[in-house]
């Protein structure tokens, strides 16, 4: 049965930091795998996640199934999150999240409603994007296609470029958006140019695809969500994945929600109860724990400001990291190379460096980012910029 089954490379990702626990140097940096890193290079479990997880352990009567949908408070403060309290496709009944196993599970639930769907979309997906949204996508059965977005050498939005492809889409394809924080390149769309694709999405009638995995990451946790929310209240149909992964610091409870948006609520109600059909015939219902959490947290005003102070600090620090690698690199790369991190925003910065100079960090310096010369800021320490500018000035 599987004797012809051959051993596959590594994940680009799950594979660098494999290779990053095995490698014994003392001086080894991370600057792979998309985690928050504190001042002692630990990934902490939040204040405000810590205080709501005791909390549900101390109330928590039973243990029996939640449903497909998961935690239906989850669900509604997720909406209330993403899209704010008074948005129109929340109070016109348009809009409903599914709590999924993480972002991936999310954006893999839409991927399987857009199959059922009234036709076969193909996805368009910014070149380049976060390397799993090709298998989370194209393994439900979706064509994608890649439209342009990154001008490697300035690190900005290829904006022209991008508008006038979306600007050939024939209506009914699938755009996929970074909601803020692009994973990988840390560039992201101004309000202005969210405006100007909303209406190219409206006019072409393309349905958007909204990934959000980092909200308040990258200018705040409004500010980052302003985008998708001006999408949704412009196009008859959307869909959202949303990640509590980085921003409650969640990643291993697999905590994450689709939202939907139809034309009525009763198209949304429908497409709710395939969205069930469909998580149950895939993992049934997602794993409690993360979303009593976050709803804990969310539901509380003394919680939910305690961890908005400690999603603005993690995005301050990133910021603080991102200006001090930006300052070094100046001297050993020069002003375009600084540039390039300066502008860009979140968790990860694309540099252009080839994959042999990526490979020759890992090797010669220990540094370890993937081969598209992503970075994670957050791996970045104060200690350690002169370093890694050294160390990128001599293999460029
Ligand atoms: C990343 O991009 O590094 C993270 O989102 C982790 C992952 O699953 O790839």
């Amino acid at each position: 049965m599987f004797e012809n089954l051959q051993a596959l490379p590594e994940d680009p990702i799950l594979g660098l930091m494999a290779a990053f626990r095995a490698d014994t140097a003392a001086t080894k940096i991370d600057l792979g795998v998309g985690v928050y890193k504190d001042e002692h290079g630990k990934t902490p479990v939040l204040r405000a996640v810590r205080a709501a997880e005791q909390a549900v352990l101390a109330d928590q009567q039973t243990k029996t199934y939640t449903g497909p949908a998961g935690n239906e408070q989850f669900n509604a403060l997720m909406v209330e999150l993403v899209l704010g309290s008074k948005h129109p496709a929340l109070t016109s009944g348009r809009v409903r999240a599914l709590q999924a196993p993480g972002g991936c599970g999310a954006l893999r639930l839409g991927a399987e409603l857009l199959m059922v769907g009234s036709h076969r979309p193909t996805v368009h997906v910014s070149d380049p994007t976060w390397a799993n949204h090709v298998p989370l996508l194209s393994n439900a059965g979706l064509k994608l296609e890649r439209y342009p977005y990154f001008e490697a050498r300035t690190g900005t939005v290829k904006f022209d470029a991008m508008l006038e492809r979306l600007n050939t889409l024939p209506a009914g394809d699938v755009v996929l958006l970074h909601g803020c924080c692009h994973n990988p390149t840390g560039a992201d769309l101004s309000m202005d140019q969210w405006r100007k694709i909303t209406e190219v999405l409206v006019q072409r009638r393309l349905v958007p695809y909204v990934d959000i995995a980092y909200q308040g990451l990258g200018e705040g946790i409004v500010a980052d969500a302003e985008g998708a929310r001006l999408v949704a209240a412009s196009v008859p149909e959307a869909l959202i994945a949303v990640s509590c992964s980085k921003n409650f610091g969640l990643y291993r409870e697999r905590v994450g929600a689709l939202m939907v948006l139809t034309e009525s609520s009763a198209q949304t109600n429908a497409a709710a109860s395939h969205l069930r059909k469909i998580a149950r015939g895939i993992w049934s219902m997602p794993p409690d724990h993360g979303a009593a959490i976050v709803a804990r947290i969310l539901s509380d005003e003394k919680l939910s400001e305690d961890w908005r102070n400690e999603v603005n600090a993690m995005r301050e620090r990133m910021l603080t990291l991102r200006r001090a690698l930006s300052a070094a690199l100046a001297k050993t790369c020069g002003a375009e190379m600084a540039s390039v991190i300066e502008k860009q925003r979140g968790m990860f910065s694309t540099i252009p460096v080839t994959p042999e100079a990526a490979d020759a960090l890992r090797t010669q310096h220990h540094i370890y980012m993937t081969r598209d010369g992503r970075m994670n800021i957050a791996g970045v320490s104060l200690e350690s910029v002169d370093y890694i500018a050294k160390a990128i000035g001599a293999v460029v």
